[in-house]
């Protein structure tokens, strides 16, 4: 029997250095993919899981995260008497109930390995998501939830990959797999940023997890890695000594927001996405073409 997955750890206190400048002022995760934030479709993703409470690993100048998922009265106030039911509606959407999210400071950007374990104290002694928002991923079946479908079947921890072309390995977390059979596959080995053509595949650890606490005493021992950063695949790597590791393939389309062309691309994908706005985001696209 597992534990079910309750708690996820959004960790948005990186720098965002490639989204400059925009990132100095706003939050990279509260950027606009069309009309909503890119928090609030992870959000909603892992809501759809049943992921229950939101950890949010912050950083100076991030409360409009705290905000946005707040009610807001003056604006509701305003849409109610205005009789703009369907607005209200997109707005309240996104409220989360009293007492299901939390925020932690990280204080310094050390890396996203210190960033999840800066969450210990909250998540305590049960399995838990990660979830790095920038990384937007459209799916039928959302997903978190065929993360989470994927633990249900096979426990342990479970890492989301996919596949990329083999020039671009060196820049990501690159996983190693025991033969690959359909979607989940039993991990043997993980590394973070190889050099170039030492990968031993080309599926990217692209930022969904669930994993165990028992990752938080290597955490705490964990020294710098690639990029000078506390990485958690290398805690991972070691706990993986003692737990077993899934990847899993996961079916939809991953958007890398916290670089400027995927986050264009996003906001085009998601426009011609939505039957009510597609056919005059195709007319703007093609005047701009
Ligand atoms: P990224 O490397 O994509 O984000 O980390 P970044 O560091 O903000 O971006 P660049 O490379 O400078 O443009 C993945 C996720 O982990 C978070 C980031 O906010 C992002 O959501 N993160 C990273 C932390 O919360 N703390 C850290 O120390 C590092």
């Amino acid at each position: 029997m597992t534990k079910r997955v309750r708690k996820a750890v959004l960790p948005v206190a990186g720098l965002g250095t490639r989204v400059l400048p925009v990132a100095r002022a706003t939050p990279k995760n509260l950027l606009n993919v069309f009309d909503r934030p890119i928090l609030s479709y992870v959000v909603e993703e892992a809501r759809a899981a049943g992921i229950e409470h939101f950890i949010f690993i912050t950083s100076r100048g991030q409360g409009a995260i705290e905000d946005y998922f707040d009610g807001n009265p003056e604006i509701e106030g305003a849409l109610e008497a205005k009789g703009k039911t369907d607005v209200l509606a997109e707005v309240r959407r996104d409220i989360l109930p009293p007492g299901s999210m939390s925020f932690i400071r990280q204080m310094a950007p050390l890396g996203l390995g210190h960033a999840v374990w800066c969450a210990r104290e909250l998540i305590g002694d049960e399995p838990f998501a990660v979830i790095l928002p920038d990384m937007l991923m459209a799916a039928k079946t959302p997903a978190m939830a065929q993360t989470v479908a994927a633990y249900e079947k096979v426990g342990g921890n479970i890492v989301v990959v996919e596949s990329v072309p083999d020039s671009e390995t060196h820049k990501y977390g690159i996983v190693a797999l025991d033969g690959q059979d359909g979607r989940i596959s039993k991990m043997t080995g993980m590394v973070e940023k190889p050099a170039q053509g030492t990968a031993p595949s080309n599926l990217i650890i692209s930022g969904r997890y669930i994993l165990q606490p028992e990752i938080f005493p290597l955490l705490e021992r964990q020294g710098k890695g690639a990029g000078g950063e506390i990485q958690l695949t290398d805690s991972m790597i070691e706990l993986m000594k003692s737990q077993d590791f899934h990847a899993l393939e996961y079916e939809g389309t991953t958007y890398d927001c916290g670089d400027k062309i995927g986050l264009l691309k996003a906001n085009i994908a998601f426009a011609l996405d939505r039957p009510e706005f597609a056919d005059a985001a195709r007319a703007a696209i093609k005047d701009l073409l």
